[in-house]
Parts: C-alpha cells; sequence; structure tokens
C-alpha cells in the first residue's frame, strides 16, 4: 500500500512537472517546421570554394513529435530567381526519398568564379511542403591556369627581419558591379585596399605543408574599390613558412624555408559585363616597415617609428620604394581555404593590474587563453616596450615563463620568448597588436627602459582562435563539473588554429595523438568538420610512401623519426570515422581510405605477429606505466576496425574480409599475451591496462563485465583515484561508465582532490594542464588539450547522447544517460546535423525527471542505465515502460518519470 502512494504521489509530482515544463518552452523552440542552417561545404554562404562536388546541408526544424521529412527536392543554378520558382532546365535537379540531411552535388562541371543559387524543399510525411530560402556559393581559382598573377617577394635573404610591405595602385574608370580578391600566400599576409584592412581573419592562410599545398582566400572587395585611383597593399609575415626563430623541432630548418612571397588576382567585373583582372607582377613596388621582426612561435617586434602613414592609400609617395622581386611559385598546388578562419574572437579586459614600478607593470586576464594583446600607450619617441606573455607567476609577482620555453633554443636574445617588443614613435597614443603571432597566456608584464603611465584599461587580451560555431552546451548542479567543462573547451578552441595544436605557448605543434584523444570533446561542443577535413588533408600530404606519418602534422621534417606510433598517427582512421559518425558524411573516410589502408599494412608488414610496441606509451601518466605494447597495439586494432567497416561502407568487399580477418588476428594475440581469463586481468590491472581493451573494445564479450568490474575494484585499491595518462584517460570513464560503474566514473571525474580535472579547477585553472601534478617540474604547459576527453564523455557517460554507426549523424541517437548518485541535476545539448538534441535530468527525493529532445528526422533509442532496473519507469502518457529494454523514440520532446 505504502508502496502505491509513493508512486501514485510521484506520479502527480510528475505530472506538474511536465506541466511547468510545457510552460516554459525553450526561446529556440519552433512551432512550424522551417528548413534553416543551410551550408555548402559545411559553411554559410561561402565564397571561393573549389570543390567540383560541393556538399550541401540543410536541418528541418520542428518541434510536431515525428516530424520527418518523407522526401526533398534540390534545386541549383547560377539564377537565383530560376532556383526560387524552380523553372525548368535548372542546372542541377536532386530528388531523394529518404530523410537526408546531406546531398553532394554530382551534375555537370561548376564554372570558375561563378556564384549559384539552391533551396531545398522538402515534403512531410503528413504531405506539408516546406521551402528553404535561397542559399549561395561562389566557385573561386579551380585549377592554376585560373590564376593570372606571378608569385612575388622582396629578397631572397631569410634571414632579414624586418616584414615586406607591397604596394600598388590602380585608376578604376568604369562602373563596377563585382570584385574579388583572391589571395595565396607563401607565410602571412594582411590585405589592404584604401587604407583598409580586408576581412576579420587573422593569421591567413592556415598553415600547410608549403611545398605541397597552400592555400588561398576569397575576399568580396566590390565595396573597397572606388572610381578613380585606388590602392592595394600588402603586408607578409612569416608565419610557418620562414620559421626564424630556432626550436627543437628544427622548422627553421623546413625544406620550404624562403622569405614569404604572394600571388594575388584582383578580379572585377564592371556593369558592362567586361572583367578586369589586376595581378600581382613586376609592376608592384616594395619596402619595409615598422614589423621589424615577426615570429609565429615567439612574438612580433614593432618599430612604430617605421611606420609610413598612408601607404596602403592612394596617391603616396613611393619614394625610396624597390621593385618587388619575381619569384617561383612555391607549389602548384594552391587550394581553396575552405573552414571557419582564425579571428581575434573576444577581446579581454585585465581582472587585476599591478604596477611594480613607472617602468614594470603586471597584468592578469583572469583566464588562460591563445591569442595577442593589443597595448595603448603614450610616450617618448624611441621608448622600448616588452610584453612578457606568460601562464604563471614568480612568487615577486613578476611573469615566470619556465614551464613554456623549455624547448625553445635562441641563438641570442635578439628574439626572447613570448615577447613582443614595442617600440614608441612618440606621436601621442598609440596602439601596438601583432599581426603574425599569437601566444598562450594569462599574465603579461609590461616593462619599459624609461617610465610610461599605464592604466588597467591600456593593455587588452584578444582569444584567438578558429571560429568554429558552438554546437553544445553542458549545465549542472556541480559547478567544479560545469567548470571542467568550460576548462575543456578553452583548451580546445586555444589549440585550433587551421590545425589542431597541443599547447599555444610552448610548442604550437599538431601532436596528432592529443588531436584524436580530443576529436570528440571538440565536435560535441563546436562544429569543427572544416578544421578536420584541412588537416586530414594535411595528413595526406605528409604520409610517406610507405604509410608512415609523422608525430606532429604538418611538420617541416621532425617527426618520422619519434612518437609517430599508432597511439598517436591514428589520427588517420579515427578522425574520419569520428566525422562520419558525428556528420553521416563519408567523404573524409573517403578522402582518406588509401591511406589509413597504407598505414595499417605498414604496421602490418612491420609487425607480423599482430602486436606492436611502436609508440610513446600512457605519455605524463599519474604514477603507473603501462606497456606500450599493450596501448599501441589497442591504436593499431581501432585502426583496422575502422579500415574494415569503412571497406565494407565503400563496397571493397575483398578489403573487407581481409581486414575483418587482420582484427581478429590481432585481437586474438593481443588476449593470448595480456588477458588472463582467470584473473580477468589485462597485463598487471594497471587502469590503463584495463580500461584500453574495454574502450577500444579488444575484451571478448563474455568477460567484458567481469573486465570492467575488476577495474573498478583496481580504481577503489588505488584510493578511488587516477592512475592514467594520455591513453588511459580517454578510456576510464567510458569504460567505467558504460559498464554499470557510472557512480565511480562521476567520482573520478569531479573529485577535487589530486589527481583529476577538478584538483586543476579548485587550484585557479581556466584551462586543461598537461600534467596532473601542478607542481611537476616539466611537462607542465596549462594549456593542453591532451587530457580533454573528458568534454566528451560528460555528454556521453552522464548525458548520453552518443552516435550510431549504423545510423550516423545522429539519425539514430543511442541514448544511454547515466544518474550517478551525488549529481541532482545534468543537461547536455549537442547540435548534430539534424539539430538540437537534448537529454537533461533531475533527481528528486521521489524519484528522476528524464527529458529528451529528438530532432525532426532522426530517431532515438533509450537505454536506462542498470541501476534503475527494477524501478517504475512512467512515460508523459503514463505508460509504464521496462526499465531493461531498449526504448524506440521518435523526434520530438519525450519525458519520462524513474520512481524510487
Ligand atoms: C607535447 C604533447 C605531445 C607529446 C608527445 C609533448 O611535448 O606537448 O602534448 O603529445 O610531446 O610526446
Amino acid at each position: 500500500m505504502k508502496t502505491q502512494l509513493l508512486f501514485f504521489c510521484s506520479c502527480i509530482e510528475f505530472l506538474l512537472c511536465l506541466f511547468a515544463s510545457r510552460l516554459y518552452a525553450q526561446p529556440d523552440q519552433v512551432t512550424e517546421p522551417r528548413l534553416t542552417g543551410l551550408k555548402t561545404e559545411y559553411l554559410s554562404s561561402p565564397m571561393g570554394i573549389d570543390h567540383p562536388h560541393p556538399r550541401f546541408t540543410w536541418r528541418l526544424e520542428s518541434l510536431g513529435s515525428g516530424d520527418a521529412q518523407a522526401s526533398y527536392l534540390f534545386r541549383l543554378d547560377p539564377d537565383s530567381l530560376a532556383v526560387d520558382e524552380g523553372r525548368k532546365g535548372l542546372r542541377f535537379e536532386a530528388t531523394g526519398r529518404d530523410p537526408n540531411h546531406l546531398i553532394t552535388y554530382t551534375g555537370e562541371p561548376l564554372q570558375a568564379f561563378t556564384r549559384y543559387y539552391w533551396q531545398v524543399q522538402v515534403t512531410m510525411g503528413d504531405g506539408r511542403t516546406i521551402t528553404s530560402d535561397v542559399a549561395s556559393f561562389e566557385m573561386g581559382m579551380l585549377q592554376v591556369s585560373d590564376w593570372k598573377g606571378a608569385w612575388i617577394s622582396d629578397v631572397q635573404d631569410v634571414n632579414l627581419r624586418a616584414a615586406g610591405q607591397f604596394r600598388k595602385e590602380i585608376r578604376v574608370s568604369k562602373k563596377i558591379r563585382s570584385a574579388r580578391a583572391y589571395i595565396a600566400a607563401a607565410g602571412l599576409y594582411e590585405l589592404a585596399i584604401n587604407g583598409h584592412r580586408i576581412g576579420d581573419h587573422r593569421l591567413d592562410p592556415m598553415y600547410t605543408r608549403f611545398d605541397r599545398r597552400i592555400l588561398y582566400v576569397t575576399y568580396d572587395v566590390t565595396t573597397h574599390l572606388k572610381a578613380g585611383n585606388n590602392a592595394l597593399g600588402v603586408m607578409l609575415g612569416n608565419g610557418w613558412y620562414n620559421h626564424q626563430s630556432t626550436a627543437v623541432w628544427n622548422f627553421h630548418q623546413a625544406p620550404w624555408r624562403a622569405r614569404p612571397a604572394f600571388c594575388m588576382d584582383l578580379r572585377i567585373t564592371y556593369e558592362d559585363g567586361t572583367v578586369e583582372t589586376i595581378t600581382t607582377g613586376k609592376d608592384w613596388k616594395t619596402a619595409t616597415g615598422p614589423v621589424v621582426f615577426n615570429s609565429i612561435y615567439t612574438a612580433e617586434h614593432y618599430d612604430a617609428r617605421l611606420e609610413q602613414p598612408g601607404w596602403t592609400a592612394p596617391d603616396f609617395d613611393e619614394t625610396g620604394w624597390k621593385p618587388v622581386l619575381l619569384r617561383s611559385a612555391p607549389t602548384s598546388n594552391i587550394r581553396a581555404q575552405v573552414l571557419h578562419p582564425v579571428r581575434s574572437v573576444r577581446e579581454i579586459d585585465a581582472v587585476r593590474m599591478q604596477q611594480m614600478a613607472d617602468t614594470l607593470y603586471v597584468y592578469d586576464f583572469g583566464q588562460n587563453m591563445s591569442g595577442v594583446t593589443a597595448l595603448t600607450a603614450r610616450g617618448e619617441a624611441g621608448t622600448v616596450i616588452r610584453l612578457r606573455h606568460g601562464e604563471q607567476l614568480y612568487p615577486d609577482g613578476r611573469v615566470d615563463l619556465s614551464n613554456i620555453d623549455v624547448h625553445y633554443r635562441p641563438v641570442d636574445d635578439s628574439d626572447p620568448f613570448q615577447t613582443d617588443v614595442f617600440v614608441l614613435s612618440g606621436r601621442g597614443e598609440e596602439t601596438f597588436m601583432p599581426r603574425f603571432n599569437y601566444k598562450g597566456f594569462q599574465y603579461v608584464e609590461v616593462s619599459s627602459d624609461r617610465p610610461v603611465h599605464l592604466t588597467a584599461a591600456s593593455l587588452k587580451a584578444h582569444f584567438m582562435h578558429s571560429h568554429v560555431p558552438i554546437a553544445g552546451r553542458i549545465r549542472s548542479s556541480n559547478p567544479t563539473l560545469d567548470k571542467i567543462w568550460q576548462a575543456t573547451n578553452q583548451a580546445y578552441l586555444s589549440n585550433l588554429f587551421g590545425y589542431p595544436t597541443d599547447c599555444p605557448q610552448r610548442e604550437k605543434n599538431g601532436w596528432t595523438g592529443d588531436a584524436h584523444i580530443a576529436v570528440e570533446t571538440g565536435l560535441y561542443s563546436f562544429d569543427a568538420i572544416t578544421i578536420y577535413e584541412k588537416w586530414l588533408a594535411d595528413h595526406r600530404d605528409e604520409q610517406q610512401p610507405n604509410g608512415v606519418l609523422p608525430s606532429i602534422i604538418p611538420t617541416g621534417g621532425w617527426g618520422y623519426e619519434w612518437g609517430n606510433g599508432p597511439d598517436w598517427t591514428s589520427t588517420i582512421a579515427i578522425i574520419p570515422w569520428n566525422i562520419y559518425l558525428f556528420y553521416g558524411d563519408p567523404r573524409l573516410l573517403e578522402d582518406c581510405y588509401d591511406n589509413i589502408r597504407r598505414y595499417v599494412d605498414y604496421i602490418d608488414h612491420r609487425y607480423p605477429s599482430g602486436l606492436t610496441s611502436w609508440g610513446l606509451g600512457d605519455w605524463v601518466p599519474v604514477k603507473s606505466k603501462s606497456p606500450v605494447e599493450l596501448t599501441s597495439t589497442a591504436y593499431y586494432y581501432a585502426d583496422v576496425v575502422i579500415l574494415s567497416k569503412a571497406a565494407r561502407l565503400l563496397g571493397r568487399n575483398a578489403d573487407q574480409r581481409r581486414y575483418e580477418a587482420l582484427a581478429t588476428k590481432i585481437r586474438e594475440a593481443f588476449n593470448a599475451k595480456y588477458f588472463d581469463p582467470a584473473s580477468k586481468l589485462y597485463g598487471t590491472g594497471l587502469q590503463t591496462e584495463m580500461s584500453v581493451p574495454l574502450y577500444w573494445g579488444l575484451v571478448p564479450d563474455e568477460h567484458r563485465q567481469a573486465v570492467a568490474d575488476g577495474l573498478s575494484r583496481r580504481v577503489q585499491a588505488d584510493g578511488l583515484q587516477l592512475d592514467v595518462g594520455l591513453l588511459g584517460t580517454k578510456a576510464i570513464l567510458n569504460a567505467l561508465s558504460d559498464h554499470g560503474h557510472a557512480d565511480l566514473a562521476y567520482h573520478l571525474a569531479a573529485r577535487e582532490t589530486y589527481p583529476s580535472w577538478g584538483w586543476w579547477i579548485v587550484n585557479g585553472a581556466t584551462t586543461l594542464y598537461e600534467n596532473w601534478d601542478i607542481h611537476a617540474q616539466s611537462d607542465l604547459s596549462r594549456n593542453h588539450i591532451m587530457f580533454g576527453e573528458i568534454g566528451a564523455w560528460l555528454y556521453k557517460g552522464l548525458g548520453g547522447i552518443k552516435p550510431d554507426e549504423v545510423a550516423p549523424g545522429f539519425e539514430n541517437i543511442r541514448l544511454e544517460p547515466n544518474f550517478p548518485q551525488g549529481l541532482e541535476v545534468f543537461e547536455a545539448e549537442h547540435l548534430g546535423p539534424r539539430g538540437w538534441i537534448r537529454s537533461s535530468w533531475q533527481r528528486s527525493d521521489r524519484g528522476i525527471q528524464y527529458t529528451v529532445v529528438v530532432p525532426a528526422n532522426s530517431g532515438a533509442t533509450l537505454r536506462l542505465p542498470a541501476s534503475v532496473a527494477g524501478k517504475q519507469v512512467l512515460d508523459a502518457g503514463g505508460r509504464l515502460l521496462v526499465a531493461s529494454e531498449a526504448i524506440r523514440i521518435g523526434s520530438g520532446t519525450h519525458t519520462f518519470f524513474i520512481s524510487f
């Protein structure tokens, strides 16, 4: 009777909650279905793309339950009206009878320099028709023969420190309809027209292996040109192309190294239909200017006395400017930069400023970040101001770089690490912000060779990173957990600069291992596909004929000898596979298929037993070190499994059979060597030894639960604390929460004492660190993404939002939430390709209310955790469900009540 009464009360409470949740509709909720998020190559209205078969995506936004498109009609044409009106004879039309959200263009070749329009019309299951707005994109240069200009530079000398400036004046005598600037640079550039900087990108073009592929950027400059005289100005920076700073990875010896160069076509279409292309060539002039030194790795030095006001504006006196140097093209492979660019995304004020002398100030921005600072000061001409950027302070309050300058090998003191040098012109108030560098920092020490008066507002920080859209949110009743998620995002973004890096200060290297560990974390919270597609093209450029990849990508040559085993360079398989899971788009997997196969074949050839000890192992562990062979073989196995699945997907049947057999061989060899069926232990039973085989699927099914239980016992024996490094961190929380040990996983995730993520947070971290020990003597970057899997685990292990490889792109969502003890409220949201997915729960002493939102065109398979087995589960219609069975749900909002 008592139980029945309790259950009755719970139901009333549940219905009240349900009523309340209906009252408080989310702002992003829509009542009428509509088509949104129209993208071409995953960008909104991109300009200057060059893929012959672009992809188009859309979202059907609707709150109606079970809403799905039954079919779609896609139209594309250079005439927007024709698209909108659905006229006959359109350039391309395609229809599909499915709830797809992605279509690939398969028509006749698209033309260079042409704008195309497209629209999608969807017919819903109930017969309603919904039409999208008309979206557009523009093709750029499609091949090298589309270019007309010449590659130009200023001098040959790679050691010349000052940045080159280039200018040319042109006359416009007819009315302009449209104008586009196409610019490719070996190094970095900033473009200005008539005194105005073009665009808001920073550090363009993104870093590639310059001798194999260089990216060009397209701008609409129609409104920047005027009738009469116009001036074009370009400043070139070294970037990774002409690396003058010296560090252990030998970028200064990169085979491509040369003085920066660029090629630009300014293509003007006049109202009368004629086209004129202004190009780079011998008629440009060059001179150096105020950027007297620039290094992507260390800093920038700026002498404002050398400014030449007006050099990017017309009617400038060019006296003293020299003819440019014609250069050979650094490569013939010039591709469009099709990605979210690096921007200065947020300007941040100092939270504290301490004046230590009239020549010494220390600023604290309250958070660690990647980017630059902008100093505004006034003082005597020739005053030298130094801005030293770092992540920590000495006890006396000065900035301490000792944790991040360890791999720097300066040859003299003219290039101090993370230290900009600004020489004042003396012309009133002046501002300096570097153009061709970024740093990692929270603190900045500003010192000068004579007194300058600065205030807290004199220095602003600019958080810079690849400006990828937000695609996820986590909120919970545990503030430490929320801060861990925020710090994970801050570290992820601080390490996204057109390629994923390890840290923004000490290295800025595209460390492969760090990136595949963090790929899910990135994809749950950010729409980062464009960055990964670009970076996997970098992988293809770097792969040796024998299949080997370097440990850092791109590289100037370093990394083929060290650190490039499968535990790191499995990026080649793991990243395309995750892109497929998250976006439901097989393009990257297809593009990388042969590369994955060559990579796997190399390991197979070199390690015929199926076991490989090639790799670095469980990097920066808490204390115990697991065998490298165990972890590397697990990654090798993961690659072969991905390859066999890709083979199946792409219809390569012989390959599928071959790699399935290879996977079986590796798994058997692995278990024969490392698994003891009697004790159910892998190796000596260390946390990494137990969790890595579980996570990567090497454990025989019949032993999985026993191994997971053994892992749980091990964690308890280790004092309920982590004992893992990089590779173990990827696996452990998932291995526990996927096997009924979510309470323990949550305990590890939310723990606030050493060693844990929470330990960093309670000690003031705003980013993730490289070392569990915050007092470590080495390996202590304070903005590292390598321990970042926790970000993804919050979505997976608590929210339970998981992609389904059978219906990827969240067409089917595997909903597998956990409700660990100690956490009262939790909410995870992810914007998948089909819309926002929400999984949230709230605990009361009567039970748990669990609410999910499944977007239109999707469905979900809900599996409640074993911890609620035997409990009463009620859906919104008051139906009793069986907690242990998979529950199929369609699109819409669903609420369940689990009573205790
Ligand atoms: C990097 C790491 C990287 C490691 C490889 C370090 O210097 O910062 O994040 O994965 O080297 O050994």
